[in-house]
């Protein structure tokens, strides 16, 4: 059960106790702990991030959403397919490393269907060329999800189809992004698929961090896989 006199200051006290964590496992045992007061801590957070992918895949995406299928990936508690289900679209698959977090996106019963995955490490299960959306959003950072995912996520997007990720950018962050956006160049230069657009937020969610102060920024990526 979600705590509900929680502050900005036990926020801030968890996540900085999650950046401590090595591995990934660490940080899948982490989001279980932290699945029950996730979403009421991220709103204190003023975590944007699901809410502007979900805008901006929406803006882009003009035809037959009713029959559309969007891959959540690292799905967490469910907000990304909650902000795109409100958007016009139906068909939810959402895969994350962390059972307590798939146990509350399942509540929502927004998805068809949902799986425990560790990505990066475990098989991607998921066929190729299957969704006409594959969005990730919040856990391409450092810590989190490799970089090297991003040819998963290509793969298992339709010909003609989007994939939206987004990314952190303050200080910690900033190593992993440039890999990030050499990968995604990558892809490019291959004609794999074409940027969309890329939107820079200021605002993206409050600091908790000493080397950060007021919000940090973010990105949100949107390419569309080559026909
Ligand atoms: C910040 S939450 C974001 C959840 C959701 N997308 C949102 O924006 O609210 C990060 C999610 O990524 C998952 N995650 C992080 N690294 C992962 C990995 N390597 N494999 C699977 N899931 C991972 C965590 O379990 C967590 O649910």
């Amino acid at each position: 059960m979600a705590n509900p006199c929680r502050t900005f200051s036990d926020v801030k006290r968890v996540i900085l106790s999650a950046h401590e964590n090595t591995g990934v496992q660490d940080k899948i045992s982490f989001y279980d702990t932290w699945a029950d007061n996730y979403e009421q801590d991220v709103a204190l957070l003023e975590y944007q991030a699901p809410l502007l992918a979900a805008e901006c895949v929406s803006s882009f995406f003009s035809s037959g959403r009713e029959n559309a299928r969007v891959l959540d990936v690292a799905c967490g508690t469910g907000l990304v397919s909650a902000h795109l289900k409100k958007l016009g679209f139906h068909h939810f698959t959402g895969v994350d490393g962390s059972l307590r977090m798939l146990e509350m996106a399942d509540k929502t019963r927004v998805y068809q269907q949902l799986t425990q995955c560790l990505i990066g490490q475990d098989e991607f299960p998921v066929e190729a060329d299957s969704y006409d959306i594959v969005i990730i959003v919040g856990a391409l950072s450092i810590g989190q999800v490799p970089v090297k995912v991003i040819q998963e996520l290509w793969d298992a997007t339709k010909p003609g189809g989007f994939v939206c990720m987004t990314t952190r950018a303050n200080a910690d962050n900033q190593k992993y992004k440039a890999k990030l956006e050499q990968e995604l160049q990558l892809l490019e230069a291959e004609h794999k698929w074409s940027r969309v657009t890329v939107v820079e937020v200021e605002e993206w969610e409050r600091a908790v961090s000493e080397k950060d102060s007021g919000y940090i920024p973010g990105t949100v990526y949107l390419y569309q896989k080559s026909m």
